[in-house]
């Protein structure tokens, strides 16, 4: 009987085609970001969109490179599948349109090669150390969130790391406002406030609506700045502090706690303690509302796959040891800090979930006075 392997159904050809693409992915990507960056594929969707393409020579001609490196680069072109090759002319495909003209590819893209590319060929170092050694091709930090408050990486970096931060909470935050204001609060903590965006956004949301942020030294220096030149200097301040100071304790009296895209920085002992210190400034009536994007909470397989890859981001460059969570974790992070999700909506923004959680007390509290009613 012929032995089987491996857990899957995939044909051996497709398996070991598959596994020829991961070993030259690197490669491949470097290709497909040089296809953009010369502006090859954009000429084609300019000029060859009529069904028939453009030929080596004229791209050549007109973008001023050699015969040879737009060949070289176009035939990688037809194995990544972003061209087709018909009648000695190139024609873009969708995944070419996509690469070009889709921002959340580009900011992807972007993010991998400006904040990553580098730093990954420490990913094994990382895994052994749980230190973030890909850090070490900028500089020397204990983290990341260090260097980027104080704005001490590369332009570039900087750039490419906060499009590809602010690219996803800026599509969930609309959705999410009207959901965590319904109740008239009009005071909010926002634990890991950044620049303060969703600070900006919460001010311009309702005119009563206050926030302090909690963070870094640095991006709350930025964050005061920015809400200066919206006119919210009297609505937004904020609290500098290393959060991971189990002696900072978190300000009391607020009924909504706000953290997103935030607790995936940290190991699952660090959340613990975070929503611990949360759970302590939280009244009988506050809600902590967390949103986060889950893996296993995708509905596309393109979200799933860009998920996995980004908890590398922070294993090799972020701090070591945090990730993108599965919802099973979060739960039982909020069980044992005796919180409990109320209520979760799905399909915010790109792909997050957000839960509004509560303390568990609360829920036995109103569930015994139901029963004393009845
Ligand atoms: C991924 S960003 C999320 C920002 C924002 N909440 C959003 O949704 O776009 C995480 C934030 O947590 C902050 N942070 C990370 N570690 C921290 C620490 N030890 N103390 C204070 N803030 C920290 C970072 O400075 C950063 O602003």
């Amino acid at each position: 009987m012929k032995k089987k392997f491996g857990a899957d159904s995939k044909s051996v050809l497709q398996a070991k085609f598959d596994a020829q693409k991961i070993a030259f992915g690197p490669v491949m990507f470097q290709a497909a970001k040089a296809l953009r960056d010369l502006g090859i594929l954009e000429l084609l969707r300019k000029k060859g969109n009529d069904g028939i393409g453009i030929g080596i020579e004229a791209i050549a001609k007109e973008l001023n490179l050699s015969v040879y490196g737009v060949k070289v680069l176009l035939e990688a072109g037809i194995s990544l599948e972003v061209v087709i090759l018909k009648d000695k002319k190139f024609i873009l495909t969708k995944t070419g349109y996509f690469i070009i003209s889709d921002e959340l590819t580009r900011v992807n893209m972007d993010f991998v090669n400006d904040v990553n590319y580098q730093g990954m060929f420490h990913l094994q170092d990382a895994i052994k150390t749980g230190k973030p050694r890909g850090l070490q091709v900028f500089g020397e930090w204990e983290t990341i969130y260090e260097a980027l408050a104080n704005a001490e990486l590369p332009e570039k970096v900087l750039e490419s790391w906060f499009r590809f931060d602010h690219f996803y909470s800026d599509i969930a935050f609309p959705q999410v406002l009207p959901l965590i204001f319904k109740n008239g609060s009009d005071r909010i903590l926002d634990i890991g406030g950044n620049t303060g965006k969703f600070a900006i956004k919460c001010a311009e949301f309702s005119k009563k609506v206050k926030v302090t942020i909690l963070d870094l030294p640095g991006n709350l220096k930025v964050a005061k700045k920015n809400a200066e030149e919206k006119g919210f200097a009297d609505r937004i301040s904020g609290i500098p502090c290393n959060l991971l100071d189990p002696s900072v304790a978190f300000p009391k009296n607020y009924k909504i706690i706000w953290m997103s895209q935030f607790l995936d920085c940290f190991s699952q002992q660090e959340i613990s303690h975070l929503l611990k210190r949360a759970y302590n400034a939280m009244n009988t009536d506050s809600e902590l509302y967390i949103l986060e994007p889950y893996w296993n909470n995708q509905r596309f397989e393109a979200s799933t796959y860009s998920l996995h890859a980004t908890s590398l981001y922070f294993t090799c460059m972020a701090n070591g040891h945090s990730q993108m969570y599965h919802t099973d974790d979060m739960k039982k992070l909020l069980e044992k800090t005796k919180l409990y999700v109320d209520q979760e909506y799905t399909d915010i923004g790109v792909g997050h979930t957000l839960y509004r959680c509560k303390k568990q007390s609360e829920r036995k509290a109103s569930k015994a006075l139901a029963a004393h009613k009845n």
